[in-house]
């Protein structure tokens, strides 16, 4: 297998004009082994709930295209994952008893649709097939009232929260329905309890992941009878590094947000894995355009 766990692929053309394409072959050999299994393309796979979904995935037996942007953005008061970091969940998500990686990592922007097509081509040319989507890419910013947000910030919430999901749709949901009949075709959009109530001073934020609702069960009706669905996983306050920086908006700790959940304690990024898990195995083939919550209560009062 031509990857080892510190290879990275850079998938096209990206934003900040350093580009390392590595287009895949046409035709129909594979880079990787015959198909064995099946396989998510997971965004946002640096750290975080992506990351903790491509473990999980993992130790199950998929195949993961671990895809993050692993780098800065200006926008952004905090910093992105880093290529190291997205490295470190390519050699967590280990090997196979044939000692092939299990995950492969891919560096590209979600606002970036040359970028995300390019990554979709390579995962179905290093893996043989795609499975499951799951848009996890995300980021926080804000601390204005909605009509003093910067356009900065605005773009910036909309492109990533919301086009970005939609761009992952837009490049992966063909190669899903690739897959022969009977298909158990999946694609999962991190949304947020911020998706079904309003977010003081991170409207931006709330805006686009309300639409990050309207586009996945917008998806649900157009792939009706075709094997795949399309849901949102709504965390609450998970403690993670956009957790942190949701908190520091306000000025606050990340503890101190839990009194928004029943259960007062932050959620751990496992916790809304095994969620986003489930929606991606065949058992979760009665749910579509489902708003699933795993928030500890906070939007249940
Ligand atoms: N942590 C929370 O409290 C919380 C709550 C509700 C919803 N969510 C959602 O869960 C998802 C995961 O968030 P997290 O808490 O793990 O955050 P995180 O910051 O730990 O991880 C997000 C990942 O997305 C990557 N990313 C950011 N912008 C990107 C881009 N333009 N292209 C590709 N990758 C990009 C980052 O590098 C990072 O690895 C996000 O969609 C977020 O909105 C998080």
């Amino acid at each position: 297998m031509p990857d080892g766990p510190t290879h990275t692929e850079r998938a096209g053309p990206v934003h900040t004009g350093v580009v390392t394409t590595d287009p895949a072959p046409a035709g129909p050999v594979l880079e990787g082994r015959e198909p064995s299994g099946p396989v998510a393309f997971v965004t946002g796979a640096g750290r975080g709930i992506g990351a903790a979904v491509a473990r999980q995935l993992a130790a199950t037996g998929w195949r993961v295209a671990a895809v993050d942007v692993c780098r800065d953005d200006p926008a952004l008061g905090y910093p992105l994952a880093s290529t190291d970091e997205l490295h470190a969940v390519v050699t967590a998500c280990g090997t196979d008893a044939a000692g092939a990686d299990q995950a492969l990592a891919i560096e590209a922007d979600v606002r970036d649709q040359a970028a995300l097509d390019a990554a979709v081509a390579r995962t179905t040319s290093h893996f043989g097939r795609l499975d499951a989507v799951v848009a996890a890419a995300g980021a926080v910013a804000g601390g204005d009232d909605s009509w003093h947000t910067p356009d900065g910030i605005w773009q910036a919430m909309l492109e990533i929260n919301l086009g970005g999901v939609w761009r992952t749709a837009r490049a992966a949901v063909p190669a899903l329905l690739e897959q022969p009949v009977p298909r158990h075709g999946r694609f999962v959009a991190l949304a947020s309890a911020g998706s079904t109530v309003g977010l003081a001073r991170l409207a931006a934020y709330s805006a686009a992941k309300h639409g990050v609702l309207g586009l996945v069960r917008s998806l649900a009706g157009e792939l009706a009878g075709t094997g795949v669905t399309a849901n949102a996983v709504a965390p609450g306050t998970t403690d993670t590094a956009m957790g942190r920086a949701s908190a520091a908006v306000y000025g606050l700790d990340p503890d101190d947000l839990v009194v928004h959940h029943l259960d007062r304690r932050l959620l751990q990024p496992d916790e809304v894995a095994a969620l986003v898990c489930w929606v991606c195995s065949p058992a979760s083939s009665g749910v579509t355009g489902a708003l699933l919550p795993v928030d500890a209560g906070m939007t249940a009062h």
